[in-house]
């Protein structure tokens, strides 16, 4: 693996180029999750150098970097002054999962004694990491069905002094619509929990949306009883990977996130976020794309952004045997099949046509569908996506449903998984005609078809073998 002798750039950059080629591309507009594209050439070349500018600033002591402490305050504070509390006391982290868990720590130490974070089952998974990691516990409430927004008289009879956190999305990932926050916050604040809104998809997409003409509703840090609320700029901030920025209603919440440490005999330790040692780049790329866009360009992006929301909703309406779910309210549109177009095998058949629609499991009662993200890119190219679900759709009414091998979902939820070692639980799924080295491929209908008829923790467990078996 390591060379004898060192390369030359040239041939190192060829070698990257070569092993990209089976990546999905992330630009263009045919891969619809993932990725965000503002279709914009020049303003990722921006973010680019100024990620490689700030790359070997090492974020880990401020005082001895302090172009990092001036160009986080510039970029916090865009983020607050968007946010409805301009001078907001926040934190640059290096993505929607960081921001989340450093919230849930603030609120846990917040309130000594109470461990439970409340949430909608459409809330993001990284709740449902940050009380593992952070020994909590998740109270799951529904959503209402036809709306999949967070249920409020359930919010209100889970809510109570074990609390630490409540928690409300805007909008939620799996069908884009924006939790009822004032409800749900005002609850929160009767009875002293802080609440804490996951804006990661939406916090830097909303406002230009509303400002667009969209009807959004009122979810920010200027709605009483929000007490922290978290905004990725690698989303809709179309900032390269590794920057999102969580934003608090005062300092002293903050201060609950910070980490010190003085026990060892070796550096002194003061880490804002989880981790230690990082990399400025992420933070200067993040910064250098607000400012190559700024409020005139966010704004066009919004706009475009919401056209192509609207064409892309009305379009996939007409289509037969689909639809999708709920009233999107931002730029996430979830569209589910029917009995005669199955959603995993239209996402192979748009695979096969060289686009990538994110397929989603059923799960509380919500149909599988398959997913779409928008962005500033999509209006260019949303007539052909449109083409390309509806030839999709067709192909998949004439294919029919994927085919669970009988018996399989209950042999695996039967098994042991623990007591299988990688090697057999792959052979396993040889056996029964499932690649797992065929990741993201056309052919995924099948395993999609298969996880979609287990239970979720049966799901987690051969998630996680997967993920073992692609590393052996
Ligand atoms: C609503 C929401 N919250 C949190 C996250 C997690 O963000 P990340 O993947 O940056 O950790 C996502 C990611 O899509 C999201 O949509």
């Amino acid at each position: 693996m390591l060379p004898e002798y060192g390369r030359p750039v040239t041939e190192l950059l060829a070698e990257l180029t070569a092993l990209k080629e089976a990546d999905l591309p992330v630009r263009g507009g045919k891969v619809t999750a993932y990725v965000y594209d503002t279709g914009l050439p020049e303003v990722h070349e921006a973010a680019h150098r100024a990620y490689a500018e700030m790359l070997e600033v090492n974020m880990l002591d401020p005082t001895a970097f302090p172009s990092m402490v001036a160009l986080e305050r510039q970029v916090v504070g865009a983020v607050a002054e968007l946010l409805g509390r301009p001078g907001a006391p926040g934190v640059f982290t290096s993505g929607g999962t960081e921001s989340i868990m450093l919230a849930v720590k603030a609120a846990r130490d917040a309130r000594p004694g109470a461990t439970r974070v409340v949430l909608p089952v459409t809330a993001h998974p990284a709740f449902h990491k940050a009380a593992h990691y952070l020994g909590m516990e998740i109270v799951p409430v529904p959503v209402e069905p036809a709306t999949y927004r967070a249920r409020v008289p359930a919010f209100e009879a889970a809510l109570d002094d074990r609390t630490a956190l409540a928690v409300v999305s805007a909008p939620s990932y799996p069908q884009g619509v924006v939790d009822p926050v004032e409800e749900v916050a005002a609850l929160a604040a009767a009875r002293g929990v802080p609440c804490h809104v996951d804006a990661c998809v939406g916090g830097w997409l909303l406002p230009w949306l509303r400002e667009a003409g969209a009807a959004v509703p009122p979810f920010d840090l200027s709605v009483p009883g929000v007490t922290s609320i978290s905004c990725d700029l690698h989303k809709f901030g179309y900032a390269p990977k590794g920057a999102s920025v969580l934003l608090f209603r005062d300092a002293e919440l903050r201060r609950r996130a910070y980490f010190a440490s003085a026990a060892w005999p070796g550096y002194t330790i003061i880490n804002a976020t989880v981790q230690s040692s990082r990399s400025a780049g992420p933070l200067g790329g993040a910064w250098a794309t607000l400012q190559a866009l700024g409020r005139e360009g966010y704004l066009e992006l919004g706009r475009r952004t919401l056209e192509a929301t609207r064409r892309l909703a009305e379009g996939v309406g007409k289509i037969p045997g689909l639809r999708v779910l709920g009233e999107p309210e931002a730029a996430l549109v979830a569209v589910a099949g029917s009995a005669d177009v199955d959603v995993f095998v239209l996402a192979d058949e748009a695979r096969r046509l060289g686009w990538f629609l994110q397929p989603q499991l059923s799960y509380a009662g919500i149909p599988a569908n398959i997913h779409v993200t928008v962005t500033g890119v999509t209006l260019a190219g949303v007539d052909a996506m449109l083409e390309v679900i509806a030839q999709a759709a067709e192909a998949a009414r004439r294919r029919g449903p994927a085919e669970v091998p009988a018996g399989l979902p209950e042999l695996i939820a039967s098994l042991d998984l623990d007591a299988l070692d990688d090697a057999t639980f792959a052979e396993l799924a040889a056996s029964v005609g499932i690649d797992l080295t065929a990741t993201g491929q056309p052919g995924m209908a099948v395993v999609n078809a298969v996880l979609d008829a287990l239970p979720a923790t049966t799901r987690e467990a051969i998630l996680v073998r997967f993920l073992s078996v692609l590393y052996s």
